[in-house]
């Protein structure tokens, strides 16, 4: 019964701008893979770390990773990622021994998850018995649906669902690891989590409190703001 967490960070990183990949540029001078894999290994409960890298940089991240090693009770396997956020966590998947039974996924780029936020997803699905579990925050913002137009032209509104029902979902999300392989096998389509694929199953997600830190690096101001977060742990 061993828990593993499966790091995607093979993508490109589009909406931060020019640059190298996504997940090796750097906060605080670390890369974000390195903050991940720390977030990830701060759980005494994770005892294997598969990271997913970039398809034509596999021995680059390995050689960083042995750069930072994580502590001794954490092995940490690298393997080829995919075209999509979907085909790399699969190829995580794939990379699994097994003797786990419980998978985190968590995307390199949300590096300062803290661990409290780790250690509940994966209580919830060990003693929770839940087969899916992901960290959720309220919205602030008001959610609208819109009819979606190209270029900046007006989009009709469609309606507006009720905002204190909404939840803003994170990573790292937990899953049974039979659960997350069979959702994997099956479900095809886009997907914007793993989570979603398991509910499409029609097996129970449930949502448990996610943490404000473990915000997603996605456009360059996220980088500002993640750089004030670590800041502030510094001092
Ligand atoms: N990811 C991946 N393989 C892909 C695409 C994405 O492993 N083919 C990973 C990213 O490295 C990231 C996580 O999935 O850690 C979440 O994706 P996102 O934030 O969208 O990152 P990118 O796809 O790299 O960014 P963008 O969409 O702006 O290009
Ligand atoms: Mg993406």
């Amino acid at each position: 019964a061993r828990t593993a967490a499966v790091i995607p960070a093979a993508g490109r990183g589009v909406r931060l701008g020019p640059g190298a990949p996504k997940a090796l540029r750097t906060l605080g001078g670390t890369p974000m893979l390195i903050h991940a894999v720390r977030a990830m290994s701060a759980s005494r409960a994770v005892s294997l770390v598969v990271v997913v890298a970039p398809p034509d940089d596999v021995a680059g991240v390995r050689a960083l990773l042995d750069e930072y090693p994580a502590p001794e009770r954490t092995e940490v396997l690298v393997v080829p990622g995919g075209a999509t956020r979907q085909e790399s966590v699969r190829h995580g998947l794939d990379a699994l021994p097994d003797s786990v039974t419980t998978v985190l996924v968590h995307d390199a780029a949300r590096p300062l998850v803290p661990v409290d936020t780790v250690d509940a997803v994966i209580e919830a699905v060990r003693d929770g018995g839940a087969a899916a579990v992901v960290p959720a925050v309220p919205l602030a913002d008001t959610v609208k649906e819109v009819e979606p137009a190209a270029d900046g032209a007006p989009e009709p509104v469609l309606g507006t669902p009720e905002r204190a029902r909404l939840r803003a979902v994170q990573t790292p999300q937990g899953f049974d690891r039979a659960t997350l392989v069979r959702a994997h096998a099956e479900v095809t389509g886009e997907v914007t989590d793993d989570a979603s694929m398991v509910e499409r199953l029609g097996v129970r997600v449930v949502a448990v409190p996610g943490h404000e830190e473990a915000f997603k690096v996605t456009r360059p101001l996220d980088l500002v703001l993640a750089e004030a977060v670590l800041a502030r742990r510094r001092v």
